[in-house]
């Protein structure tokens, strides 16, 4: 087994660096002085700069846990990393032999179609966004297979079932759509869905809000469960520091679009530093 100290002497495998995003086009006195703004928008001209300068790594094997309140940037983070929406400055980068040393942000919309599908899984916070509610939970995951070029339908109503089974969803509710299924049951197809291509790297955004507590403990102990067997990265969203504490090794603390405090996710919660971090751990006690 790797330590966890020799975990993070690897090379990450994936980076994002300087990462902005603003919707708004900005103005002269919010230009130089994105990170100085008490929030985050600007007062002026009412830009809003969601994303301030992120620099995060994931390293290989680790749950990476994103804490923040509601509107600090953590859904508008992942949606960016699954090019779901386009950064406006900043770098992203993963480690694998075919996109080695390219900016993700500058590739062509071929290979970012590439990345999303091989290289990462995404589970959104509304299963609307994630699911077509009216098809069966087998055509929902074999949709993901299809943009990976996937044609052969022997072979993905095979793998449609290993996965069902993988997230516990009985096999005779295959072929029902998710509008069918309870809240918990729609993120378990989400979550099959995202591992249907083996990618290295997950992307989970409040994956367990909304849901029941005992509903919510089971999917918990599924992305452990799934972490543990297929040694999958994951970079874990919540407002809940209840849902990081469980899952996360590390943690990057977010607030008004930048990242306050980042480090082990039980010395955060020990040893808060950020003045928010400290209101966020205390709230719990
Ligand atoms: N299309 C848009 N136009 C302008 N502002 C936007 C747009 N989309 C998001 N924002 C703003 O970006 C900021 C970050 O939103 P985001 O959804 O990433 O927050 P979040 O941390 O995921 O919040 P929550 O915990 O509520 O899900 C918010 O201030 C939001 O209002
Ligand atoms: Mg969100
Ligand atoms: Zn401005």
């Amino acid at each position: 087994m790797t330590s966890i100290k020799d975990q993070y002497q690897q090379s990450p495998l994936l980076e994002l660096k300087h990462v902005r995003k603003q919707y708004g086009q900005g103005c002269c006195h919010c230009h130089q002085h994105v990170q100085d703004l008490e929030h985050n928008f600007c007062p002026v001209c009412g830009t809003v700069y969601a994303l301030r300068d992120i620099n995060l790594s994931l390293y290989p094997g680790e749950i990476l846990g994103v804490v923040g309140e509601s509107g600090s940037g953590k859904s508008t983070l992942m949606q960016i990393a699954y090019f779901d929406q386009e950064a406006t400055s900043g770098q992203f980068h993963i480690q694998h032999p075919q996109v080695q040393g390219q900016n993700l942000f500058e590739v062509s919309k071929q290979t970012k179609k590439w990345v999303r599908h091989q290289l990462l899984g995404m589970v959104y916070q509304n299963p609307m966004l994630g699911l077509r509610m009216n098809f069966s939970a087998m055509a929902n995951i074999s949709e993901k297979m299809i943009a990976a070029s996937n044609r052969h339908v022997g072979s993905m109503r095979q793998r449609s079932q290993e996965l069902l089974d993988v997230v516990n969803i009985p096999l005779r509710r295959a072929s029902e759509p998710p509008k069918n299924f309870s809240g918990g049951m729609q993120q378990r197809v989400q979550i099959a869905k995202a591992l249907s291509n083996n990618p290295p790297i997950l992307l989970l955004d409040e994956v367990t809000t909304g849901l029941d507590l005992s509903v919510q403990a089971d999917v918990l102990e599924l992305i452990k469960t799934i972490q543990r067997d297929l040694g999958i990265s994951m970079m874990v969203v919540s407002h809940d520091l209840a849902v990081i504490r469980m899952l996360a090794d590390r943690t990057v603390v977010m607030h008004q679009g930048k990242i306050v405090e980042q480090g082990l996710t039980d010395q955060i919660l020990e040893d808060p530093q950020a003045a928010f971090t400290q209101k966020l751990v205390y709230s719990l006690l």
